[in-house]
């Protein structure tokens, strides 16, 4: 599984899974680093930590590619593209460099936040890259009390799904454990794979794995005759 962090301006995946080991460059080719069996690229290893990136449009597609042809990625079962919010640059540049990608929405509950990942499914429409399903973060907070909270609200998810005629992949409560390992390093699939929030996790996972399943069509192996 590799990951590529298209979120230059706001990069934060080395952080969350912990692979804090910079990549090694082997001739023209960047080996990246790997944690928890997760191999990542970001733009968060080429800076001095706190410098922010201020680039306009063509340096970001040109970061992109780099990430994508310059990287040994392997032959990875999956690669994700966590994107950055927004239709900007980075959307339109993957489109044109991953013209089979696939496209997951991520919304909170809330009816302002599922209008704006609407949008990013509409790009996704415009550009030809289809949506395959939703995934709703921060659905509620479990009280001590064992009451379920819906801070945002609720329904934002499956409307979305709804309209969009994909299902809706899970729901992730918002639990503190989460944010905790996301700031040192160890993913809640790992730190309590029994809890509900890593479950969810595992389930959204599953179903992508089993029911969406990407088609393999491009295969790198020569044939020779
Ligand atoms: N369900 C949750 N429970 C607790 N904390 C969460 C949850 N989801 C996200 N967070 C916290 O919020 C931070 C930001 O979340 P995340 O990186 O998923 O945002 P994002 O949707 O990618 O935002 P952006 O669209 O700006 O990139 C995470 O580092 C994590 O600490
Ligand atoms: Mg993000």
């Amino acid at each position: 599984m590799g990951i590529v962090d298209a979120d230059i301006y706001g990069y934060s995946v080395p952080r969350m899974l912990g692979a804090d080991r910079d990549p090694v460059v082997i001739d023209d080719m960047l080996i990246p680093p790997s944690n928890h069996g997760v191999t990542c690229i970001s733009i968060g290893y080429f800076v001095p930590e706190g410098q922010a990136i201020i680039w306009r449009g063509p340096m970001l597609h040109k970061a992109l590619e780099q990430f994508l042809a310059d990287v040994f990625w392997d032959e990875p079962d999956f690669l994700l593209i966590d994107m950055p919010p927004g239709t900007g640059d980075i959307a339109l540049s993957l489109s044109q460099y991953l013209p089979r990608a696939e496209v997951y929405v991520v919304t909170t509950p809330q009816p302002a936040a599922q209008k704006v990942a609407a949008l990013s499914a509409a790009m996704a429409a415009k550009v030809n890259l289809p949506v395959k399903g939703i995934i709703e973060n921060m659905s509620w907070f479990v009280g001590d009390d064992g009451k379920h909270y819906e801070i945002f609200g609720s329904g934002g998810g499956q409307e979305l799904a709804d309209s969009l005629g994909v299902p809706l992949l899970g729901q992730l409560p918002l639990v503190p454990e989460l944010r905790e390992g996301g700031d040192n390093g160890t993913p809640i699939t790992v730190a309590d794979p029994e809890s509900e929030c890593a479950k969810a996790f595992q389930e959204i996972a599953r179903r992508i794995a089993a029911e969406l399943k990407p088609k393999k069509i491009f295969s790198s192996a020569l044939k020779v005759s």
